[in-house]
């Protein structure tokens, strides 16, 4: 494993400061990951881990990996909360659903509770579902507002477009200015679907940030992002804890 850390030392990460961690390919790095979520179901004591998933084809790889038998097995779902980051206003069952790419990939294969798994509802109203997801959300933080030193998620996953979105955190939409709500909408210029989102201070509640990114066709933007802090919606991503970019090498320009 090549791993590059760079990392400033502190907590309160964002997205410059974060570590980067380098993985010679795809494979690699989704063994990682799941290597990494399994070692933090173990370790948490103090109730269930709370792991917010991305949405995307990044993440498919890591999530059928936790669902294959290297991993189903081993995992401590009765003790884990799946939650996402985002999701298109399209029936679970299409397609183009983050929760249908969740399913395929990772929940069926393994024996989790149902109360565990926690889709976006997909309304006609996105006003209407963000605010049910954000009671569901309230109801298993057991707070109304969100609390320095008690992060809503223990892991958020994220990916990242070519044009700097994250999650559904879309250049000039919005939602990019909710500094209260924990659950928004958007509706991108160039991409299919209006969407569900967390938002800024959700994704900031959080003991860890991940970006998992692969692929040479995103080396640029994670450069203008991480290292030049261009003003594209993931570079103001920031966390109470940790920040790790965990890349493949053409995604880290290797
Ligand atoms: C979504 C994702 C989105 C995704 C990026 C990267 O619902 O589409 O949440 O933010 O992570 O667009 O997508 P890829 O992994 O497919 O490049």
């Amino acid at each position: 494993m090549n791993d590059k850390i760079e990392n400033t030392g502190e907590k309160g990460h964002t997205a410059q400061t974060g570590y980067v961690l380098v993985l010679s390919d795809a494979t690699a790095q989704a063994d990682y990951l799941a290597s990494s979520i399994l070692h933090h179901a173990e370790e948490k004591q103090d109730g269930p881990l709370c792991i917010a998933l991305s949405g995307g084809s990044t993440p498919k790889r890591l999530y059928e990996l936790l669902g294959s038998s290297e991993y189903a097995d081993r995992m401590p779902w009765h003790k884990i909360h799946l939650f996402f980051g985002d999701e298109r206003m399209v029936p679970h069952t299409d397609a183009d659903s983050n929760f249908h790419m969740v399913k395929e990939a990772l929940l069926k294969h393994i024996d989790i509770p149902f109360r565990n798994v926690h889709p976006m509802p997909v309304l006609e109203d996105p006003v209407k579902a963000a605010e049910i997801y954000q009671a569901e959300l309230q109801e298993i933080y057991g707070f109304e507002t969100l609390q320095k030193g008690k992060p809503l998620f223990d892991i958020v996953l994220l990916g990242l477009g070519a044009d700097g979105h994250t999650a559904s955190l879309f250049p000039g939409t919005p939602v990019l200015q909710e500094q209260e709500k924990w659950v928004s909408w958007s509706q991108p210029s160039d991409a299919p679907h209006q969407r569900l989102t967390l938002t800024y201070p959700a994704i900031a509640s959080s003991r860890f940030v991940m970006f998992v990114v692969s692929g040479d066709s995103k080396t640029q933007i994670i450069r203008e992002v991480r290292d030049e802090n261009k003003p594209y919606p993931s570079a103001a991503i920031t966390t109470e804890g940790e920040l790790h970019w965990i890349l493949d090498r053409a995604a880290g320009g290797e």
